[in-house]
C-alpha cells in the first residue's frame, strides 16, 4: 500500500468518526428537542376537562387550589389550569390565566350556577378591553375590577360588563369538584382574548 494512499485513509477514517460523532449527538439531542417541543404545546394548549387549577403567583404558585382555600366572598384567586397525569402547568400562553372566585351557590344566575362547584367559579383573567390582568375586587358588591380602566365584571353572573371600558363578559371556564379539589369541566364558554383596535367591537 503507497504512503499516499494510507493519509488518504487515516483521514477518511478521522472523518468518518467525525461524521458519527455528529450523527450520534444529533440522535441523542433530537428527542430532547422534541420533548420540549412537546412541553411547549402542553403548556399553552387551553384548560383541558380534567385539569386541576394551580395558583399562579405568591408563596403558592404551582400548588393545586382545594375548595377549602378559597372563602367565600373573598377577592378572587389568580390561577393556571394544570395536566395533572404530566403536572405541566398551562402557563405557555396568557390567555390561559384565571380568575377565581367563590361565591355562595344561592347567589349565582342559572348558567353560572351550571358552571360552578360548589360556588367556584372560574373565568378568563383577561380583560376584554386591552387586555390587562383582572385583580382587582369590589369587596361589597363582590364584582371583579379591572385596574387599568376600571371595567366592572360580575362573576355571580357570567361575568357580564357592569361597568367601564370593557367591549364583552369575561369567558367562562366550567368546574367541577373531584374530591377536594377544583377541576376543569370542560372547555371555555364565550369569547376569550381582548379587543383589537380597529376589530369587533362584541362577543
Ligand atoms: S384593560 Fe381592562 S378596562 Fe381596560
Amino acid at each position: 500500500m503507497s504512503k499516499g494512499r494510507d493519509s488518504n485513509e487515516t483521514a477518511w477514517g478521522t472523518k468518518r468518526r467525525t461524521i458519527l460523532k455528529a450523527c450520534c449527538a444529533f440522535a441523542l439531542t433530537a428527542p430532547a428537542v422534541a420533548a420540549r417541543g412537546d412541553e411547549t404545546d402542553e403548556a399553552s394548549a387551553p384548560p383541558q376537562a380534567g385539569d386541576a387549577l394551580v395558583f399562579a403567583f405568591g408563596k403558592r404558585a404551582g400548588q393545586v387550589i382545594a375548595l377549602a382555600d378559597l372563602k367565600v366572598g373573598s377577592k378572587q384567586v389568580l390561577a393556571f389550569p394544570m395536566n395533572p397525569t404530566t403536572m405541566r402547568v398551562r402557563d405557555g400562553s396568557r390567555l390561559n390565566q384565571l380568575a377565581v372566585v367563590r361565591l355562595d351557590p344561592a347567589q349565582l344566575a342559572g348558567d353560572t350556577l351550571a358552571r360552578a362547584a360548589d360556588g367556584v367559579v372560574a373565568y378568563s383573567g383577561v380583560c376584554s378591553h386591552t387586555g390587562c390582568d383582572v385583580t382587582d375586587w369590589f369587596n361589597d358588591k363582590l364584582h371583579f375590577k379591572c385596574p387599568c380602566h376600571e371595567s366592572e365584571f360580575d362573576p355571580s353572573d357570567a361575568a357580564r360588563v357592569i361597568s367601564g371600558p370593557a367591549p364583552w363578559q369575561l369567558a367562562a371556564l366550567p368546574l367541577k369538584l373531584a374530591g377536594d379539589a377544583i377541576v376543569v369541566a370542560g372547555p371555555f364558554v364565550g369569547r376569550l382574548g381582548f379587543a383589537q383596535p380597529g376589530g369587533p367591537s362584541g362577543p
